[in-house]
Formats: C-alpha cells, sequence, structure tokens
C-alpha cells in the first residue's frame, strides 16, 4: 500500500547509548509533533535494533536493519540474517544502498538472495536504487535505474513487489549537501513509476511507495514531499538531530 514513509538511515553512526538517546528523542517529538498519516522508521546498526526497538513506541516507529546476510544461516562469520532481525522486531530492512554496493562489492545476484530473505522472514525491504554523477552528466540516469530494477526488484512476483518500497537516492547527492532540484526527483520518480506500471500495472505502480534520499534536510522536505510521485524521503544525516528529523516527517 502506498504510504507516506520517513525513514532514517543512522548508517556506522553512534555507539549504543547514543542511539538509545537518539532513539528516545526521536520517540518524543514524534510523540507529540508527528503527523499520524506519515510512517516512520529508525534505521539503527545492528548492534542497536533490539534496545531501539524496546525504547520507542513500536505501534508508531518502525525499525529497520541497514543490511542482512545474503544466506538464511550457517558458516558465515559476521554476517547478521533476516531471520535475526525480524526476531529482535523490526520490521524492515534497507537493500541496495550504494554505499553497500560501491565498498562491499554487492551485486544484483546478491541483492536477490536478501530480497528473498527478507521477504520470506517478512521484513519489508527499502529497495535503493541510483546513479552516480558521471550517469547524470551524460543524462542515462533513467536507463541506469531501470537497469537496477530490471536486475533486482522486477524480477519478483507481483505479490512479493507489493510488499516492497522503494528509494531513490542519486550518488551525487548522498552526503554532499546538494540536493535533487524538486523537478529532477518528480521526473525520475515519475519515471520510475511509470516503469512499475509496464511491468506490474496501474494498480501496483499506484501503490507503491517511492522515497527521495540524499541530503534531504528539513528546509528542502516540503518542496519535494510535494510532488505527486515522491512519496517521503530516506535520511542519512539529518537523521542524527531529533528535532530536523521531525522537521523532514513535517515536510508533508
Ligand atoms: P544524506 O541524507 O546524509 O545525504 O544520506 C542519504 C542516504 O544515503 C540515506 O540512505
Amino acid at each position: 500500500m502506498r504510504q507516506k514513509i520517513v525513514a532514517g538511515n543512522w548508517k556506522c553512526n553512534t555507539n549504543l547509548q547514543e542511539g538509545i538517546e537518539l532513539a528516545k528523542a526521536v520517540d518524543t517529538v514524534v510523540a507529540s509533533k508527528g503527523a499520524d498519516d506519515v510512517v516512520v522508521v529508525l534505521g539503527t546498526p545492528f548492534t542497536h535494533i533490539t534496545k531501539v526497538v524496546e525504547t520507542v513506541n513500536t505501534e508508531r516507529i518502525g525499525v529497520a536493519a541497514q543490511n542482512c546476510a545474503a544466506e538464511a544461516k550457517g558458516a558465515y562469520t559476521g554476517e547478521v540474517s533476516a531471520e535475526m532481525v525480524k526476531s529482535t522486531g523490526a520490521n524492515y530492512v534497507i537493500l541496495g544502498h550504494s554505499e553497500r554496493r560501491e565498498y562491499y562489492g554487492e551485486t544484483s545476484e546478491t541483492l536477490n538472495k536478501k530480497l528473498a530473505l527478507a521477504l520470506e522472514n517478512k521484513l519489508t525491504p527499502i529497495y535503493c536504487c541510483g546513479e552516480a554523477l558521471d550517469i547524470r552528466e551524460a543524462g542515462t540516469q533513467n536507463a541506469f535505474v531501470k537497469k537496477q530494477l530490471d536486475e533486482t526488484i522486477f524480477k519478483l512476483s507481483s505479490d512479493d513487489f507489493k510488499k516492497i518500497a522503494i528509494a531513490y537516492e542519486p550518488i551525487w547527492a548522498i552526503g554532499t549537501g546538494v540536493t535533487a532540484s524538486s523537478e529532477q526527483a518528480q521526473e525520475i520518480h515519475a519515471f520510475i513509476r511509470g516503469t512499475i506500471a509496464e511491468k506490474f500495472g496501474n494498480e501496483i505502480a499506484e501503490g507503491t511507495s517511492i522515497l527521495y534520499g540524499g541530503s534531504c534536510k528539513p528546509s528542502n522536505a516540503k518542496e519535494l514531499f510535494a510532488n505527486k510521485d515522491v512519496d517521503g524521503g530516506l535520511i542519512g544525516g539529518a537523521s542524527m538531530k531529533a528535532e530536523d528529523f521531525i522537521g523532514i516527517i513535517n515536510g508533508f
């Protein structure tokens, strides 16, 4: 179902105590100021998930892992499985973030395994896609993103596809302070929705939440979220301060 979603991605930041403090602060501001129709999600490090689930009102705030293993279980030292994530009380998992693709060599093939395990374990994948600056400058971003989708989530059954959310995150906007303009965001979100319609039909396309990520902050959230194909945001830096995060949530 198409929902307004604002998800924080804390990346590799905060120790456990800092993470709990941040979760408490977000819980408090969301309870007092957060619009009820916006789904709020916190994407925390694995080590924090259990505590964050205990700290926040999970009726109001969802918790996400930022990754999960490509295997169900077994001799994979250091990996955290989708089943483990689910058993903490988390309900979401961010998959395919450009940082994981770039620094950890995550391929479409790996992502397909992770997507299958996430769905099997009833985690909602927030699937990330988006192009680097050279691709944007060459004007081939639509073809690039379509290829990412074709190789991964477009292979899902329509029943499974309905369970995911998508985050479009142009790499040139991540952590750079440069945000896609409202027009650029709307244009590519509409393109993504159009390709979903071609693949799965209009009803499913209209029911898919497509979030924008990349230097989203309270000062630009309103303009970005006003676009008809932008259903929220995946927020890095600005999710690390409860006041900024609530400012973005209230951008709707
Ligand atoms: P910033 O909001 O810090 O640009 O990060 C975006 C992002 O990568 C969220 O997943």
